[in-house]
């Protein structure tokens, strides 16, 4: 059987975003982890506008070709991780944008968050995504990955080098993500 596919979603759209290399270096941990197939969803580069369908996600009559396209790719995902900064206190808007846009791809689905900022380590923003994704039937992972000042982690070439706690809460919630995505594939199928 094939791997379950994990879809990490990069929240922030920011030019010069520090999401990016955070990103990379999680991608790279997930494809070498091997739980899952890896699919990295780049809000930047699939470029939604703001939700501009006439009806509710619920019903699926979507109008817009950037709606169906975006559906399947999030239809195609077992699992997600999303890759989030804290913007004053909460999450990145064209976070909310994107999971507004859908509703049944998203259900029966865990979901596990790399967060980053300053001394809270974007958790803020964490606690405020959970919200929202109970109600469409996501399961949050309570394992995480939560990078404090996370500038202090980047090299000289832009990219993190990421010290041991980070490393093992990223393989901690890989492996938990697996197993509540097999849990949760009977669900899936209903
Ligand atoms: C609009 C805005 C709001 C921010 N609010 C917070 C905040 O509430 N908490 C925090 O820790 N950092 C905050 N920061 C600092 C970010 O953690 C830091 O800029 C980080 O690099 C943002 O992620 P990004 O580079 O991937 O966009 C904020 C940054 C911006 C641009």
């Amino acid at each position: 059987m094939p791997e379950p596919t994990l879809q990490i979603v990069i929240a922030s759209t920011r030019p010069g975003r520090i999401g990016l290399p955070v990103a990379q270096w999680f991608e790279e941990r997930a494809r070498d982890h091997g739980a899952f197939a890896v699919d990295v969803a780049d809000l930047l580069e699939i470029d939604l506008p703001f939700l501009d369908e006439p009806n509710h996600p619920r019903l699926r009559e979507y109008t817009k070709q950037h709606t169906r396209d975006w559906s399947a790719r999030v239809d195609s995902a077992d699992a997600f991780v999303f890759v989030t900064p804290e913007y004053n206190y909460s999450l990145p808007a064209a976070l909310k944008n994107a999971i507004d846009f859908l509703h049944f791809e998203w259900q029966y689905k865990p979901v596990g968050f790399v967060s980053y900022g300053g001394i809270s380590a974007g958790t803020r923003a964490v606690q405020m995504i959970k919200q929202v994704v109970t109600t469409l039937k996501m399961y949050a992972l309570p394992e995480a990955v939560s990078i404090p000042f996370v500038a202090q982690f980047l090299d000289d070439e832009e990219r993190i080098t990421p010290n041991e706690t980070m490393e093992q809460a990223a393989d901690a919630m890989l492996g938990e993500l697996r197993r509540m995505s097999d849990a949760l594939s009977a669900l899936r199928a209903g």
